[in-house]
């Protein structure tokens, strides 16, 4: 079977209102739930680490332990890392394979999780992710420095999967409060090969406001249940 980890303890809002992006709704429906409904149902998947902010963290673990048994809600850190780590300290080892996705990207497919899983047959390490059709430019004080070849340059999703090990080796040792790192370039800094698969379009993180007027057009046209 496999682990899952989802963290989503994030504080942090980049919209108008106070309330955590990820417990936004939209037409009537939590970002966070609408991700958690999708992965209940994969039935490989067993164990969800589903890492929640430390404020209200009583009434929300209440609240999605009723989604679902396979829910383990554990409290989150000042980082997406450390919360992150949070689940790595207590995973099931006996599990093969950890996959980690993030809270506020609700539009997640099976198609998506089952190539990923898939994928980790061969792999021990595999991210989703998207070549990039604008072109790309390197900037300085609003000045161009020059125009990079976008040829082998991705734009990375999650959920991103990884042998159970080689995750854990790679969260041993980091510097937690090191906010800017994604967990694939942690198990790159261990030297292990990270292979991608093609991500998904409608896949987005929601951050921003124009992020949530895009999602309540994607929830309309394909993913209203
Ligand atoms: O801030 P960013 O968009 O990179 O966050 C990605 C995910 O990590 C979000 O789902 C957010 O809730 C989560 N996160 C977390 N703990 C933090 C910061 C972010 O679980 N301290």
């Amino acid at each position: 079977m496999i682990n899952l980890i989802i963290p989503a303890a994030g504080s942090g809002s980049r919209f108008s209102e106070k309330t955590p992006k990820q417990f936004v709704k939209i037409q009537g429906i939590e970002i966070l739930e609408m991700n958690l409904l999708t992965w209940i149902n994969i039935k490989l998947v067993d164990k969800i680490y589903l890492v929640l902010p430390q404020l209200e963290f009583e009434y929300n673990k209440n609240k999605y332990q009723k989604l679902s048994n396979k829910i383990i809600p554990i409290i989150g850190g000042s980082s997406r890392a450390e919360s992150i780590n949070n689940a790595i300290k207590i995973l099931d080892n006996k599990n093969p394979y950890t996959l980690i996705h993030d809270g506020a990207r609700p539009f997640v497919t099976n198609i998506l999780i089952k190539r990923v899983i898939e994928a980790l047959k061969i792999h021990n390490a595999i991210i989703p992710a998207l070549k990039l059709t604008n072109t790309i430019k390197k900037v300085k004080n609003n000045q161009i420095i020059n125009t990079i070849n976008r040829e082998n340059l991705i734009s990375v999703q999650t959920p991103q999967g990884f042998h159970t090990n080689i995750i854990k080796k790679a969260y041993s040792n980091i510097n937690l409060k090191n906010i800017n790192f994604d967990d694939s370039e942690l198990v790159e800094n261990i030297k292990e090969q990270v292979f991608y698969i093609e991500g998904e379009k409608n896949n987005i993180k929601i951050t921003t406001q124009n992020d949530l007027d895009y999602a309540e057009f994607l929830i309309q046209k394909y993913f209203k249940k």
